[in-house]
């Protein structure tokens, strides 16, 4: 969302050099997932993927924490740092995973399978994650889904990574909420499998958010980071990428000259309409306001923290 023509007055004339000595004068640290636009991740402390940025907030000094990503994400650093005061740019930037398994319905579906264990994305509610053994994003999923060899597993919300995680465990009993993203599941098959006939040298490069007939097609699957790594490690091949565009970035900083095409997808199977609607909801703007009023917050109820922090810590322990 653009700011009104009364905020833009508003603004200062230079808003990154504004950021920065805010950033400075809050003793803040800017955090930044990669599907972020190309502005706020310059502007970060670190830029990364979603256990990234877990991480990160685990090992943060500093007096306030600018999340700029979706409301799960902010949430995690907030549980993560109880006490520490966690902003975001646009408290509306929710996720179609999160917002598409509220904490009632899921008590309801696990109840239904007693003496499951429950592992559960990352991309859910402080809530949901209060009620679950253990929590994984998706470059952790195979080796989470591991710990549980023997037992009855829930996961959720994602449908697509429940199915290749299925695979690359061989575990075919998995319990499964069946949600999804909006970005990955619109990329089409159909689409794809005709723009890899006109691109013969072009290598897929597929998030596990993706349906099953995108990931048949892609020749490497991995989180946002692990696309990034693998696009610069193969910087003269060009690659049709089904994620979020926002990861071109990152990639044109080290290999400049690669060929990236995005993914197609949409409902007439033509469009490349790869952004993540919540994501982009944040603007440098709404960033520097962020930064000078310290708010938004996100504000977790002490007694749910409490509860999630345990599956959060266990992971990032595993990991
Ligand atoms: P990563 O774990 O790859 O950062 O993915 C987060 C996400 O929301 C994917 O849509
Ligand atoms: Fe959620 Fe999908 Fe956006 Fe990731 S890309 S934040 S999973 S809606």
């Amino acid at each position: 969302m653009k700011a009104t023509p009364a905020e833009l007055l508003d603004l200062p004339d230079d808003l990154e050099e504004a950021i920065l000595e805010l950033k400075r004068e809050r003793k803040a640290i800017v955090l930044s997932h990669y599907y972020q636009e190309d502005a706020i991740q310059d502007l970060a402390d670190v830029v990364g993927d979603s256990l990234a940025l877990a991480r990160a907030a685990q090992n943060v000094e500093c007096d306030v924490i600018v999340f700029c990503g979706v409301h799960f994400m902010a949430e995690t650093a907030a549980i993560l740092n109880p006490g520490l005061p966690v902003v975001v740019p646009d408290l509306d930037a929710g996720c179609s995973l999160a917002d598409g398994c509220p904490a009632e319905d899921f008590r309801a579906f696990v109840d239904q399978y007693p003496g499951a264990r429950v592992l559960t994305y990352i991309n859910t509610s402080a809530e949901v994650k209060a009620m679950s053994d253990l929590i994984c994003t998706s470059s952790n999923a195979v080796k989470m889904v591991e710990q549980f060899a023997g037992e009855k597993l829930v996961f959720a919300p994602d449908r697509h990574l429940a199915r290749w995680v299925s695979r690359q465990t061989g575990r075919d009993d998995l319990i499964v909420w069946p949600g999804a993203c909006v970005v990955h599941e619109q990329f089409s098959a159909k689409a794809l499998a005709k723009l890899k006939l006109e691109q013969p040298d072009a290598e897929v490069l597929a998030h596990p958010e993706c349906d099953q007939g995108v990931l048949d097609q892609a020749d490497f699957i991995a989180s946002t980071s692990g696309i990034i790594q693998r696009a610069i490690e193969h910087a003269d091949r060009p690659a049709i990428v089904a994620t979020e565009e926002g990861v071109f970035h990152a990639i044109r900083k080290k290999a400049p000259d690669k060929v990236l095409i995005p993914a197609p997808g949409g409902p007439d199977e033509s469009c490349s309409c790869s952004q993540c609607p919540y994501m982009r909801l944040n603007t440098l703007e709404k960033l520097y306001r962020a930064l000078l009023d310290l708010e938004p917050r996100v504000r977790v109820e002490p007694a749910i923290a409490k509860q999630a922090l345990v599956p959060i810590e266990r992971m990032l322990m595993l990991s």
